[in-house]
């Protein structure tokens, strides 16, 4: 029962239903309430109209003061005269009439053999009074209804002389109302059963096709959008059905264009080269890219909070409300190695002013903070390889003018210095100049082609004296038939020169340079030098060309060294489409190649 009124159809056909059953059982009651009335009211007017047909001749009879038998003849005449009549015209023969004398005696009745003659009707006198009077009695017997019906008789001088008294079983009308009341049943309960069955025919309409929408509807939730509602009717139904289909459509189109807007940004995402993460007001990760992922080292799930994937220095609260900048330092898979990051915190806002979360955007500036840390190094170095010369010569020349002056031979040794020291700055100023002018690309190269041997053997002979001295063998080494190189010549002997000299510094007594000139493919020629010197740790060699590099910054100082020569290198062998490197074995000897290009691969092009 519960159940069924949990569904509109049957809700609707019980709540019709009781509708129709008291609106029918109002309309019965009423009209059988008034039904009885009018039957009641035409019953009783019955009666007084036979009462008034006995009236005169009764009040003549009882006015002539005559005997009683003989009044009593009299009147029981015309209560026959009056039955046959009743008789005659099909009136009821349920009625009793009674004449009563002015005490209330019954003088005759109606009924045959009747045992109320001579007795006194105290029903009649109870109801003295009034001209005439009404009532429905019921027999306690036989608990039947019978209307009373009673007419006093005065004579002129208005005394009562007798009473007419009428009684009439009042069955045959109940027997007519009840079965005008089964009648009016009888039609209500085929009315009630019709209406039901159209209410459900009806409801049906209407239910069906809503039955079908809720089942649209369940499956739209499940994300199935390509199903249609059939649209049956062209009223409320069949336009909420069309209103329906109409709405799947653009939630089917506005979903796909949804789809695409996400892959849209799922592809900018993974494609931008900035780290990008997003938050909620709260900080937990809603969106990521893979960039952010590869910096950091580690994987990030969404719902990840920000604090714990990126080790930030501020502490940032959130829901954040202005743009927030910092630099991470990170060490995703090394220790050793960084990683410099600029991340970039906006807050997003929803409207004017609610804060929904933020965007991270991740920016590797790893190459800038080295290129910074490069800077800031170099000009602490320049200024440090400037002040060390000019310390020594500001010392001397003190002393001289202290009076060393005057003792020609300290004088002249400290005038040595100062010159030797000088001169040191001056070469310092010089390279950088060069470095500097081949930073800015500004240098002239004068490129031609030229024989290895042209190139090499005056090296050779430049450091040959020099090594003889050192007690150090040098040797040239070149490769038959190489073909041209096309180089700078002056730039070139600066470059052999120093990768030569750091050789000869760096071999003690007793060692070998070696220098070895190879075709090492098609395009290229390879130069080495080869010493069997001090050698360079490992963890030094790929730092050799950084500028003011040095190993041993005290040793290489009183070497003579300020640690450009070899970035110079690396520039002008650069600036030829070279390449240069450096194999060592700390303490057994260090090696330096480094390419240049044969005719046919620089095609004398000058820069
Ligand atoms: N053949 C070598 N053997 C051992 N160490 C070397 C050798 N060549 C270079 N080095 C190391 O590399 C460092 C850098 O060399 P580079 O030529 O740039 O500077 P430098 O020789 O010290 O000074 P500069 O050449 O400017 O006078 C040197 O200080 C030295 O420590
Ligand atoms: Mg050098």
């Amino acid at each position: 029962m519960l159940q069924a009124f949990k569904n509109l159809q049957w809700k609707l056909v019980v709540i019709f239903s009781l509708l129709i059953l008291i609106s029918v059982q109002l309309i019965g009651v009423t009209f059988l309430n008034s039904l009885q009335k009018f039957y009641s009211d035409d019953f009783i007017n019955s009666l007084r109209s036979q009462a008034n047909l006995l009236s005169s001749p009764m009040t003549q009879v009882l006015e002539e003061n005559k005997s009683l038998t003989e009044t009593k003849k009299e009147t029981d005449k015309f209560l026959k005269q009056l039955l046959y009549l009743n008789t005659k015209n099909g009136t009821t023969t349920t009625v009793e009439i009674e004449i009563l004398d002015d005490q209330g005696y019954v003088l005759s009745s109606s009924t045959e053999n009747s045992k109320n003659i001579g007795k006194k009707n105290l029903r009649a006198q109870n109801a003295t009074g009034k001209l005439d009077s009404t009532f429905i009695r019921r027999d306690r017997a036989t608990g039947k209804d019978y209307q009373i019906y009673i007419k006093q008789l005065e004579n002129t001088n208005q005394q009562r002389i007798g009473t007419i008294y009428i009684e009439a079983s009042l069955d045959p009308i109940y027997a007519k109302i009840r079965r005008i009341g089964e009648l009016l049943f009888r039609s209500s309960s085929v009315t009630l059963v019709a209406t039901a069955i159209l209410i459900i025919l009806l409801s049906r309409t209407i239910t069906t096709p809503l039955k079908e929408i809720t089942q649209q509807a369940t499956a739209m939730a499940a994300g199935d959008f390509n199903q249609q509602v059939a649209v049956k009717s062209d009223d409320e139904i069949g336009r909420l059905a069309r209103a329906f289909n109409y709405l799947a459509a653009h939630l089917r189109r506005a979903l796909s264009q949804n789809e695409e807007e996400r892959e849209k940004l799922e592809t900018v995402l993974a494609n931008m080269s900035d780290g990008v993460l997003a938050t909620d007001h709260k900080g937990n990760i809603i969106v990521k890219n893979s960039w952010v992922e590869k910096m950091i080292g580690s994987e990030i799930k969404l719902g990840d909070r920000l604090k714990d994937v990126l080790p930030m220095e501020d502490n940032i609260v959130f829901p954040l409300d202005h743009v927030h900048e910092e630099y991470i330092e990170l060490h995703p898979n090394d220790p050793n190695s960084f990683m410099m990051i600029k991340a970039t915190f906006t807050p997003i806002k929803r409207g004017e002013k609610e804060l929904v979360g933020l965007i991270a955007v991740l920016s590797d500036v790893t190459e800038e903070e080295k290129l910074d840390r490069q800077r800031k190094d170099f000009v602490a170095n320049v200024s440090h390889e400037l002040r060390t010369p000019l310390t020594t010569i500001k010392s001397y020349l003190e002393a001289l003018k202290d009076g060393a002056i005057h003792q020609p031979d300290i004088a002249s040794h400290f005038l040595n210095v100062a010159d030797t020291e000088a001169e040191r700055m001056a070469r310092l100023i010089s390279d950088l100049l060069q470095l500097s002018r081949l930073d800015a690309r500004e240098s002239y190269f004068d490129k031609q082609p030229i024989t290895i041997e042209h190139l090499l053997q005056p090296v050779y002979e430049r450091f040959s004296m020099t090594c003889k001295q050192k007690d150090i063998a040098l040797r040239l080494h070149i490769d038959d038939g190489l073909p041209m190189v096309v180089v700078d010549r002056d730039k070139m002997d600066q470059v052999l020169d120093n990768i030569v000299s750091n050789a000869v510094k760096y071999t003690p007594a007793s060692g070998s340079i070696t220098i070895k000139a190879i075709q090492s493919d098609s395009n290229m020629v390879q130069i080495s030098i080869a010493d069997t010197g001090l050698g360079i740790p490992k963890q030094d060699i790929s730092r050799l060309f950084e500028r003011f590099y040095r190993v041993d910054k005290a040793r290489s100082r009183t070497l003579g060294g300020t640690g450009l020569g070899l970035s110079i290198a690396q520039e002008i062998v650069h600036s030829h489409n070279g390449e240069i490197w450096i194999e060592s074995e700390y303490e057994q000897g260090t090696t330096v190649f480094f390419t240049l290009p044969t005719r046919s691969e620089a095609n004398g092009t000058d820069q």
